[in-house]
């Protein structure tokens, strides 16, 4: 048993037990952030916000949904967008959230290739991102699942249709997964409890390991500059503040954050009540018809890219094309084989690897969202084997570059 004195204050009671003080050094206090670094690094906070918006939205929704394929429709359209005062706020909250969220977490993957933040000890920071994608975009299909309209209904029958594996016919393992032979009630039930349970406990654990992979390495920089953390602290501490690279997290850092987490903020809540449809898809305002087929089943925009990888190829080559884009950016810090950690504007090839990247990828989304019909399905084709492409000559084009 440690030894215990009497509480000067509850400050003091606390520490003895919890060690706040320590706690309050190593996550805040003393816990370093360079001071070379833009608005860019702002975007884990702003995700960490928008999350929290995500699941107190999330909360209030919960208690008048309904998780039954007769009363799904109505208990959303209906009780919430109607009759709970203040519900279609919630359900716009979270709606626009949603969407937004794949926003800043595309802006905040491409600021981290772009400054080659996953390389050299920062790679378990890149892999908790990675897997932090996948459990979003898996947050994301349930939580379209709940609506119970048409888009519900039939890119739910899309999705767990990419389970049978082509050729392989496994449908058992569809009908495994769907708990029927067509998306109903069991189906609801499952998606609806990953949608709320699972899948939430996984991002809130994945995001501690985020943390806490920061915590060594510490964030980049905008040069990649190799900084003596504990020497330009001790500096700082020594009170040269001027002098030392870094600043400490809270409340000096803590504060830009929030100057530009508050201007996110007047965006998001423009977005919430002047431009929330373009989160919802208007046949989703239909009720799911198993017997109607809408005329194009498209997922959300942030799924576009990756959907128009399948798309333009054979069933067997889509379902692999498919597989690959899934996770081969979780491969990324061990395919660039770089030794340097500078922004891609300073790198040979990279430079326009990075930017041949970012096109590929809008062009496949914008591909996605229309209709496989020509020229358009011939660009999609294209653009589809850049991508793969691009990533087949990543380890090549970045062995060849110098040491800077
Ligand atoms: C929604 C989930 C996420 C949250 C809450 C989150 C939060 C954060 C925070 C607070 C930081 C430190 C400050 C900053 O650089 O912004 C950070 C850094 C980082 N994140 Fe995320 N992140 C998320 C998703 C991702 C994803 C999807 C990736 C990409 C795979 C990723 C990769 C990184 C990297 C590489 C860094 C280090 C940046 C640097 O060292 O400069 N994160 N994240």
């Amino acid at each position: 048993m440690a030894h215990f004195t009497k509480a000067t204050s509850i400050k003091d009671w606390l520490n003895q037990r919890l060690a706040i003080e320590k706690v309050e050094k190593v996550m805040a206090s003393e816990y370093w952030i360079p001071k070379n670094i833009n608005f860019l690094w702002a975007m884990g906070m702003v995700l960490v916000i928008t999350f929290a918006l995500l699941l107190v939205s999330g909360i209030f929704l919960l208690m008048y949904y309904q998780p039954n394929i007769d009363l799904a429709f109505d208990s959303v359209n209906y009780t919430i967008m109607r009759e709970v005062d203040f519900g279609w706020l919630w359900r716009h909250v979270h709606g626009v959230a949603a969407s937004v969220v794949f926003l800043i977490i595309y802006i905040h993957m491409f600021t981290a290739i772009y400054y080659g933040s996953y390389k050299k000890g920062r790679e378990m920071i890149w892999i908790s991102g990675m897997l932090l994608f996948v459990a979003f975009s898996a947050e994301a299909f349930s939580g379209y699942m709940l609506p119970w309209g048409q888009m519900s209904y039939w890119a739910g029958m899309v999705i767990t249709n990419l389970f049978s594996g082509g050729s392989l016919h496994a449908d058992g393992l569809v009908e495994w997964i769907r708990g029927d032979y067509v998306p109903a009630q069991a189906f609801l039930n499952r998606f609806f409890m990953l949608h709320v349970l699972l899948v939430p406990l996984a991002i809130i654990g994945l995001i501690g390991l985020h943390f806490g992979a920061l915590r060594i390495p510490h964030v980049n920089n905008q040069d990649g500059e190799e900084i003596d953390f504990d020497e330009e602290s001790k500096k700082y501490l020594a009170g040269d503040k001027a002098g030392s690279k870094v600043i400490r997290f809270a409340n000096d850092f803590m504060s830009k954050d929030m100057l530009v987490v508050a201007i996110y903020l007047v965006f998001f809540f423009y977005l919430v009540f002047f431009h929330y449809d373009f989160a919802m898809d208007p046949v989703n305002f239909d009720p799911a018809d198993g017997l109607k087929t809408p005329e194009h089943i498209y997922p959300e925009w942030y799924f576009l890219w990756s959907y128009e990888i399948l798309r333009p190829f054979s069933t067997d080559i889509g379902l692999i094309a498919f597989a690959f884009a899934q996770v081969i950016f979780m491969a990324l810090p061990f395919l660039d084989r770089s030794p340097n950690t500078i922004p891609a504007s300073r790198r040979g090839l990279f430079k326009y690897w990075f930017w041949a990247m970012l096109i590929d990828m809008i062009a496949l989304t914008a591909m996605g969202k229309v209709p496989p019909v020509e020229p358009f399905g011939t660009i999609g084709l294209y653009a589809a084997l850049i991508f793969i492409g691009l990533w087949v000559v990543l380890p090549f084009i970045t062995k060849l570059e110098k040491k800077a």
